[in-house]
């Protein structure tokens, strides 16, 4: 007996090595940065054309960045290897060395300086304002935009730029070619980014519409950013000095851009000056007020998925077949289909599509996800109230209408209250469920909790610290939520209410008799 308990806690032992092992040796091959000598992992976002994007026919990266990236490889004698991520989680990338290096049109700042490095700037660039042609004559600099609504890409030093005009409404996307098409499809006044991506987008791209107005904002520098005392630093450098020296630069630059290239200073000048020292306090108040969001989402989300559930599961087990065909497939497609498509094409795809039938409609942020999260829910919640229902043996119904009782009492008195108590746990389910998929809408810049914190990462760099707080917050509230869940349960138990009146009744009883 000993000696096989024994044996066993031995076996345990080795396992559990082999699998710290395991897991060892698979982190250290997915996060070294270089798993081969002289190979550079460089992280880009590719939808900022000319500087970086998909190739034609989708094979690979193209654009200024990248053939200057190609050739600083090859003056360096590294291989290169491009990763592509949104642009706000390349800093974060380097910070954890997921990645050696990234290009991505990425404009030098003192604020980005304090959490990776830059090799000296390769391009100059600066920010313009775009409006629509129709409205020209309105928006003409950046005193014009006060009060207007304004798209920009999350993280950028356009969003920053855009933040600092009063009275503005700010409409962040992933990228800039979201923004731009959100000009260009009327939902807001203007975008603020860096103007060779906007121009080159109105000159190549399909946005007939759109012009860029007034002076440029800024004056920046784009920088390759690299993790903090990278070893790579000074080849780079060396690599892109040899580059200006011999041609090779100015090659590449008329390439993809008319005229000359500007002349680079060794520094670029933002990195003069000071900058704010980061608090996880002072960044609470905004996280709290996006939790109210992520609530109210959830709630009004509940609420109409509730409702059309409750249609959905009648339809279904009613005796008139084509409603039940109908509702199937309702629940089918919106259970067979992933919540973050049918988001886009609520968001995006419905508004073009009534546009193309001559109506003018556009979705206010808050309702479209609202919209989006109750149609996916209703199919769920649907299944939950059929299956309950389903579930009360078909004698009750007997019993019910052979005391007269009709249709809508047995449901009422008889039926629901059963089954209700058997929906709850699943129900509980699909409720925490709902409150972090609210997280979802993020794509579309609503700005709920997950949104909020990436606002701020995409200002602050502190990915660690800022996603760990949200996720506590998102626990707490699931927490809340299944602690809600399960007293309701307890609530509704018949057998611990029985047990609760009897033991009522005794007490009474007994203090009847001691008076
Ligand atoms: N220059 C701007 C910045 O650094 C925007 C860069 C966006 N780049 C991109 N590949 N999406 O903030």
């Amino acid at each position: 007996m000993k000696e096989n308990s024994l044996q066993f806690w031995l076996r345990r032992l080795g396992l559990s090595l082999i699998g710290l092992l395991l897991v060892i040796s698979l982190n250290s091959y997915l996060t070294s940065p270089s798993n081969a000598q002289g190979v550079l992992k460089v992280g880009t976002e590719p939808a900022f054309p000319p500087f970086e994007m998909q190739a034609p026919g989708g094979k690979g990266l193209t654009g200024f960045d990248i053939d200057l990236f190609q050739a600083i490889g090859e003056e360096a004698g590294l291989e290169i290897q491009f990763q592509s991520m949104p642009f706000d989680g390349l800093i974060p990338a380097l910070q954890s060395q997921t990645i050696d290096a990234a290009i991505s049109g990425m404009t030098i700042t003192a604020e980005r300086a304090q959490t990776v490095d830059f090799a000296r700037p390769y391009f100059q660039s600066g920010l313009a304002i775009a409006v629509r042609t129709e409205d020209k004559g309105e928006i003409n600099g950046f005193d014009d935009l006060e009060n207007k609504r304004i798209a920009v890409a999350i993280g950028t030093t356009g969003a920053q730029e855009a933040q600092k005009i009063s009275g503005v409404e700010i409409f962040t996307f992933d990228n800039s070619a979201l923004a731009l098409q959100e000009l260009s499809n009327g939902k807001v006044d203007a975008v603020v980014n860096d103007a060779p991506v906007t121009l080159y987008a109105i000159k190549v791209g399909n946005l007939n519409n759109v012009e860029v107005v007034g002076e440029l904002l800024t004056e920046e520098y784009y920088g390759i950013a690299l993790p903090k005392n990278s070893p790579n630093l000074e080849k780079v450098n060396n690599a892109l000095d040899e580059l200006l020296k011999t041609g090779r630069y100015r090659q590449i630059y008329q390439k993809w851009f008319a005229g000359e290239p500007a002349k680079l200073p060794l520094v670029a000048p933002a990195l003069e000056g000071e900058t704010a020292a980061f608090s996880l306090t002072r960044m609470l108040p905004t996280l709290l007020w996006g939790a109210l969001v992520t609530v109210m989402l959830t709630a009004f989300s509940v609420f109409f998925g509730t409702i059309g559930g409750t249609l959905l599961a009648t339809a279904s087990i009613s005796d008139f077949k084509p409603l039940g065909w109908l509702s199937r497939i309702y629940i089918d497609f919106f259970r067979g289909t992933p919540l973050l498509v049918q988001i886009f094409m609520i968001y995006f795809g419905l508004p073009s599509l009534l546009q193309q039938i001559g109506l003018d409609f556009s979705f206010n942020r808050f309702a479209a996800a609202v919209t989006a999260l109750s149609l996916n829910s209703a199919a769920y919640l649907a299944e939950i109230i059929r299956g309950g229902i389903q579930s009360i043996d078909q004698g009750q119904w007997e019993a019910a209408q052979s005391m007269g009782m009709g249709w809508v009492q047995t449901m009422r008195y008889v039926i629901f209250p059963q089954a209700f108590r058997r929906m709850l746990p699943p129900l509980g389910n699909e409720f925490i469920t709902m409150i972090k998929d609210t997280s979802l809408v993020a794509i579309i810049g609503f700005e709920e909790l997950f949104r909020q914190g990436q606002l701020m990462v995409a200002t602050t760099y502190r990915a660690f610290e800022i996603y760990a707080a949200v996720a506590l917050i998102y626990l707490f509230l699931t927490f809340i939520a299944s602690r809600v869940f399960s007293w309701l349960e307890n609530r509704l138990n018949p057998v611990r209410r029985a047990n609760k009146k009897a033991s009522a009744k005794v007490t009474s009883s007994s203090e009847q008799l001691a008076s």
